[in-house]
């Protein structure tokens, strides 16, 4: 399988699809992380809150592929918005992935109602690390409309992507046309709603004409409409099958049948980031 490379607004690339380690265990990163890098997968999603970011170095350095063949993105601890914190922040997760570059850093939330609303300090703080060499791209996460609005005008510093819980039941339109509005490609996380899509029946229908399961389906939908992926699985078998969703494609009526499967806010499986303040002790 050949993974599609997207271009960023600053001219990097991206693998289109890639491997989430969200809420795997800091014990067992290494050895799913092993896996998911034999299966072909060559874009790792890790966060500082998920606290296995060491467990992805492991894998890295365990691993012969060339460096430049690989795209590792993390992103900033809520804890940490403070720039001289930011900094700091940064520092460790270069040493805990074993790196002297990532391919991408992201601002995990914005907070809007932590550190006086200034998420914008926050955005000028990533901005050093391109500055320094030390990541190619930074972007942002769980930013709606008027935070990317807002980083953007007051900074000049346009985001290389938006990443945002995006799956069939929840397509978060408003932060999507938002983020294409200021040529913003979006990371569409928990892209198979945390395995909810399993049990609907249009997915299944449309997977039978393929011979695809419904989390390919909804995957493929993802890819389709442009959207960077990364799910995650601890089972090698799930690996494998989140990466084999390039030798079929979906037709525009389909497209459509999923995207209509949308409830709207009452979709979100994830905080509202608009009231999200949780930090890390
Ligand atoms: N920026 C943010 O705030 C944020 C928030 C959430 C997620 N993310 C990122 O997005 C990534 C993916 O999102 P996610 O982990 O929330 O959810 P997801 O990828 O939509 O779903 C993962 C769940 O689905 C199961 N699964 C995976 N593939 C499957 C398959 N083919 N068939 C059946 N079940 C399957 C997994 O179980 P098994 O492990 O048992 O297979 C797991 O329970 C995260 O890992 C993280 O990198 C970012």
């Amino acid at each position: 399988m050949t993974i599609p490379n997207l271009t960023l607004n600053d001219g990097t690339t991206i693998p289109q699809l890639g491997f989430g380690v969200f809420q795997v265990p800091p014990a067992e990163t290494a050895e799913t992380v092993t896996k998911a890098l034999e299966i072909g997968y060559r874009h790792i999603d890790t966060a500082q809150m998920y606290q296995n970011e060491k467990g992805v170095g492991e894998a890295i350095a365990a691993s012969d592929i060339p460096r430049d063949e690989l795209f590792v993105t993390s992103k900033l601890s809520n804890r940490y918005h403070e720039p001289d914190d930011a900094r700091r922040a940064f520092d460790q997760t270069l040493t805990d992935l074993g790196l002297d570059r990532i391919d991408l850093f992201l601002i995990h939330w914005p907070l809007p109602t932590l550190y006086g609303g200034d998420f914008v300090s926050t955005w000028k703080t990533l901005t050093e690390f391109v500055g320094d060499g030390r990541a190619r791209s930074v972007g942002v996460s769980n930013f709606q409309p008027a935070h990317l609005t807002r980083v953007i005008d007051e900074t000049g510093v346009i985001p290389a992507v938006n990443q945002i819980e995006v799956h069939p039941f929840f397509t978060n339109e408003a932060a999507r046309t938002a983020s294409h509005d200021h040529n913003v490609l979006v990371e569409a996380y928990s892209p198979i709603a945390q395995g909810k899509v399993l049990s609907e029946k249009e997915l299944t229908a449309i997977g039978g004409n393929y011979g695809k399961s419904p989390a390919q389906v909804t995957l493929r939908w993802h890819i389709e409409r442009g959207d960077i992926v990364f799910p995650k699985s601890t089972n090698a078998d799930r690996m494998r099958e989140n990466f084999e969703i390039f030798d079929f494609s979906l037709t525009p009526d389909e497209v459509a049948a999923i995207s209509s499967l949308n409830q709207g806010e009452a979709g979100r499986l994830g905080p509202n980031p608009d009231v999200f303040a949780w930090v890390p002790r």
